[in-house]
C-alpha cells in the first residue's frame, strides 16, 4: 500500500510515458484518463537519457511540463528515478558500467537492467539523479511514492564485481581459513591462499561443468547469489537515501517480480517502505498460482498491504502466445490482487508505444487512440467501482492461521545441489502445498525463517533443504508449545553454507520429527511408488526417502519396490505439538486431502464455503471484514452466505442464508 495521508482510496493508474509522444497527444491522454477514472501515473521510468544528456548537463524542462500537466489534472504521481537503463554516453565514456555475462561476455550498450551494480560510475550518477529529482520535485504534494529504478534483476561477473565480492567475503568471513572451511575448499585441492584468489563462479570457473545451473562448489555459488542480491540492494538503498534526504515523508518502493529467483526479496523487503510488484501470469496460469505470488509478496512485510504496480490490461507481448485476457478477467484478476492484499491497482502501460519490442503490449489506450475499445470500457468500469469502494478495505489484513516457510537461500541451495534429482524444484514443491490450501480457501501467510511463528496453528516448510542456524530451535519451541509442523523430503540436510549436518538426515530436525532418513531414491519422470492414506492411494514421485522411525509413528507406508513397508508419512508428538514428515512428492489429491484433514483437526476453517472454481479470501480492518468472492470458473456460480452483509460493488444487501449469484468472471466483496 502506498501509505500516505494523501491516499484515501485504492489508487488506479499505471506507467505513463508521455516522453514517447508529441505534446499534442498529452492533453488527449488527460481526457481519456479522466474518462477511465485513473488517478495515479507512474512517471519517468526510462528517462535517464533525456534528463542527463551528458556528464555535466541535466535537463528537466520536459519533465517539469509533464509534472505540471499531471498535477493540473488532479493526478497523483508515483515518481520513478529513471535509473534502470543508463544513457548511451555513459556506456561510451565509462565501460565499467557495462555488465559481464555468465559466459564472460562483456556487454555493449543496449537492453535494460544493464548496469553493473558495483560500477562506481553507475552508483555515482544514479544516486545523483535520484537526489536531483527529489530536490526539484519535493514540493509537489501529489507525489505519493518513489519508484526506484525498475525491476532490479540479472547478475554481473565483471572485474568490479569480482573485487567487490572479495570485499564482501572478507567482511563476512574475516579470514581465508574460514572461507576455505565454509566453501569446503579442500575438495579437489581448491584451497585458496588469499582473498585475491577468489574468482566469481561463472562459466569461466566453477559453473561450467554441468549446464550453467549446477555448480561444482555450491557454497561459492550460494555466496555469489547473496552478494549479487546485496549489491543491487545497495544500489536501491543509496537511491533511497538520496530521495529521503529531500522528501523524508514520501514512501519508497521498487517494483518486484514475485518469485524471482536471483534477488532475496525477503531481505529487500526490510529496506522498502512498502512492497510493490508486477503481476504477469502466463496464459495458462491457474488462479492459485497467481494467488501464491500475491501471498509471497504480501509476506515480505509481514502481511502489510502492497501495491500491484503493473499488470497488463489485455496482453503481454513477451509471452509465447499473447492470449487476450477474456472479458471480465482483467477486473477479476485486479480484485484477486486486492483480495490478497493489494491496496493499489496499476497497469503497464497507459498508452501503447509505436516502436520497439513493447509496441504490441496491452495498454489502457490502444493504437487506435480513443476510448472505443473493449479494453478501455473494462478499465473504465473497474475505475468507477474503485471510486465507489473508496477508502473501504484500505489497510485491511488477512487473519491466517497457517504459515508456509519460504527462504531464498534455501531455494538457491536446493537447486544448486548436484543430486539427488533434477526434478527437485523448490517453488513447485511450495506450490503443491500452497495450492491445496488456497483451493480450499484457507487463509495462509508466507513467512521467512526470521518471522515470528507464534500466531500460527500450522507451519509448513516444504523442501527445507537448508535449515539455518537457529531455525531448528525456533521450530523446536514452536512445536513444543503446541504448534503443528509439516516438512518434506530433502529437508534438514545442510546449514547456512551448504555444509552437510552429519549424524543422519534430516539433521537438526531429526529429534523434532522423530525419524532418521537413511537413503533417498530419486525416481525418473513418469516413475512412481505408491502409498495409501485414510483408504485412498496416492503416487510417490520425484524422491522417496527410506526412513526409520525414532519416536514418530507411521501414518502410511510405501507399497512396492525393496522399501515396501517403510514409512512415507509420519507424525511425531513433540512436547504439546505434532511434527509431520512427508517423505515424497505426491499428486494434487494427496495434498488436498492431507492438508484439508490437518486443518480440520486443528479447527482451521476455510474463509467461506464456496463451489469449486470460486475463490474466497478475507481481509479485515477497523471498519469491518471483507469477504472476496471471485468466480474463476467458466460458468455462473451461487454462493450461500453464512452471514449477512453488503456487496461493496453492487451495493446489494444480503441476509444470512441468502445465495449470492456470481456471473462468469464475477466478483463480490461482501462487507460483514
Ligand atoms: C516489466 C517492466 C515494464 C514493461 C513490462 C512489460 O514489468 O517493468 O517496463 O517492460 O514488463 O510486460
Ligand atoms: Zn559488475
Amino acid at each position: 500500500m502506498i501509505e500516505s495521508s494523501k491516499v484515501n482510496k485504492i489508487l488506479y493508474g499505471g506507467d505513463y510515458n508521455p516522453e514517447q509522444w508529441p505534446e499534442e497527444i498529452w492533453e488527449e491522454d488527460m481526457r481519456l484518463f479522466k474518462l477511465a477514472h485513473i488517478d495515479i501515473v507512474t512517471l519517468n521510468v526510462f528517462s535517464w537519457a533525456a534528463l542527463q544528456p551528458d556528464e555535466d548537463t541535466y535537463d528537466f524542462a520536459r519533465l517539469d511540463k509533464i509534472m505540471k500537466m499531471v498535477k493540473d489534472n488532479g493526478l497523483k504521481v508515483c515518481m520513478a528515478t529513471s535509473t534502470a537503463a543508463h544513457p548511451a554516453w555513459m556506456a561510451r565514456k565509462y565501460p565499467d558500467i557495462l555488465r559481464v555475462e555468465h559466459n564472460g561476455m562483456k556487454r555493449k550498450f543496449g537492453a535494460r537492467h544493464n548496469s553493473c551494480p558495483n560500477s562506481p560510475t553507475y552508483r555515482k550518477y544514479s544516486v545523483a539523479l535520484a537526489g536531483k529529482l527529489a530536490e526539484r520535485y519535493k514540493d509537489y504534494d501529489n507525489i505519493v511514492a518513489w519508484h526506484i529504478s525498475n525491476e532490479y534483476g540479472g547478475e554481473c561477473y565483471c572485474e568490479n564485481c569480482e573485487k567487490a565480492f572479495r570485499g564482501w567475503l572478507k567482511k563476512k568471513y574475516g579470514t581465508i581459513d574460514e572461507l576455505n572451511r565454509v566453501w569446503n575448499m579442500s575438495f579437489w585441492g581448491h584451497t585458496l591462499y588469499d582473498f585475491d584468489d577468489v574468482v566469481l563462479p561463472n562459466m569461466l570457473s566453477e559453473e561450467f561443468a554441468w549446464d550453467g545451473i549446477r555448480t561444482n562448489f555450491q557454497g561459492i555459488s550460494l555466496d555469489y547469489n547473496r552478494f549479487n542480491s546485496d549489491s543491487m540492494l545497495e544500489c536501491f538503498q543509496m537511491e533511497y537515501e538520496a530521495v529521503k534526504k529531500y522528501t523524508p515523508d514520501i514512501p519508497v518502493t521498487t517494483n518486484l517480480m514475485g518469485s524471482y529467483k536471483p534477488l532475496d526479496y525477503q531481505k529487500w523487503g526490510k529496506y522498502m517502505d512498502f512492497i510493490s510488484w508486477d503481476n504477469y501470469p502466463g496464459y495458462d496460469s491457474y488462479p492459485a498460482q497467481v494467488a501464491m505470488q500475491h501471498d509471497l509478496m504480501r509476506g515480505l512485510k509481514q502481511g502489510k498491504p502492497f501495491a500491484l504496480m503493473e499488470q497488463t490490461p489485455s496482453v503481454s507481448n513477451w509471452h509465447i502466445y499473447c492470449k487476450l485476457k477474456r472479458p471480465g478477467v482483467m477486473r477479476l484478476w485486479s480484485y484477486q490482487a486486492v483480495a490478497h492484499g493489494a491496496d493499489t491497482v496499476m497497469f503497464f502501460q497507459m498508452r501503447r508505444s509505436i516502436g520497439a519490442c513493447e509496441k504490441y503490449h496491452g495498454a489502457v489506450i490502444d493504437h487506435v487512440g480513443n476510448e472505443n475499445t473493449r479494453v478501455f470500457r473494462e478499465i473504465t468500469q473497474l475505475g468507477k467501482e474503485l471510486d465507489q469502494i473508496g477508502s473501504e478495505i484500505l489497510g485491511a489484513k488477512e487473519d491466517a492461521k497457517v504459515a508456509i516457510v519460504f527462504d531464498w537461500d534455501n531455494w538457491w541451495a536446493a537447486e544448486f545441489s548436484a543430486g539427488p534429482s533434477r526434478l527437485i524444484n523448490y517453488c513447485q514443491e511450495v506450490g503443491r502445498y500452497h495450492r491445496a490450501l488456497s483451493e480450499q480457501n484457507i487463509s495462509l501467510d508466507f513467512v521467512s525463517v526470521d518471522d515470528d511463528l507464534s500466531s500460527y496453528k500450522l507451519v509448513i516448510a516444504p523442501l527445507l533443504y537448508m535449515c539455518k542456524d537457529g531455525f531448528d530451535e525456533k521450530i523446536r519451541s514452536y512445536v513444543k508449545n503446541g504448534g503443528s509442523f509439516v516438512t518434506t523430503y530433502f529437508s534438514g540436510y545442510v546449514e547456512d553454507h551448504d555444509l552437510v549436518i552429519t549424524g543422519g538426515y534430516p539433521g537438526r530436525l531429526k529429534d523434532i520429527l522423530g525419524i532418521w532418513v537413511e537413503e533417498s531414491d530419486a525416481l525418473p519422470e513418469g516413475e512412481a511408488n505408491s502409498f495409501t492414506y485414510k483408504e485412498k492411494t496416492y503416487p510417490a514421485q520425484v524422491l522417496c526417502d527410506l526412513l526409520h522411525l525414532q519416536g514418530a509413528e507411521a501414518l502410511s507406508n510405501y507399497e512396492s519396490d525393496f522399501y515396501e513397508g517403510m514409512p512415507v508419512l509420519t507424525c511425531n508428538r513433540f512436547g504439546e505439538g505434532k511434527a509431520y514428515y512427508v517423505a515424497t512428492a505426491s499428486d494434487e489429491e494427496f495434498y488436498k486431502d492431507f492438508l484439508g484433514g490437518l486443518c480440520k483437526e486443528l479447527e482451521i476453517m476455510p474463509v467461506a464455503d464456496v463451489p469449486e472454481g470460486v475463490e474466497a479470501c478475507e481481509r479485515i480492518n477497523e471498519k469491518g471484514s471483507y469477504l472476496f468472492l471471485l468466480n474463476h470458473s467458466a460458468k455462473e456460480q451461487r454462493v450461500l452466505l453464512e452471514k449477512a452483509g453488503c456487496d461493496l460493488i453492487s451495493g446489494q444487501s444480503y441476509q444470512a442464508g441468502d445465495s449470492l449469484v456470481l456471473s462468469k468472471a464475477g466478483v463480490a466483496i461482501v462487507k460483514k
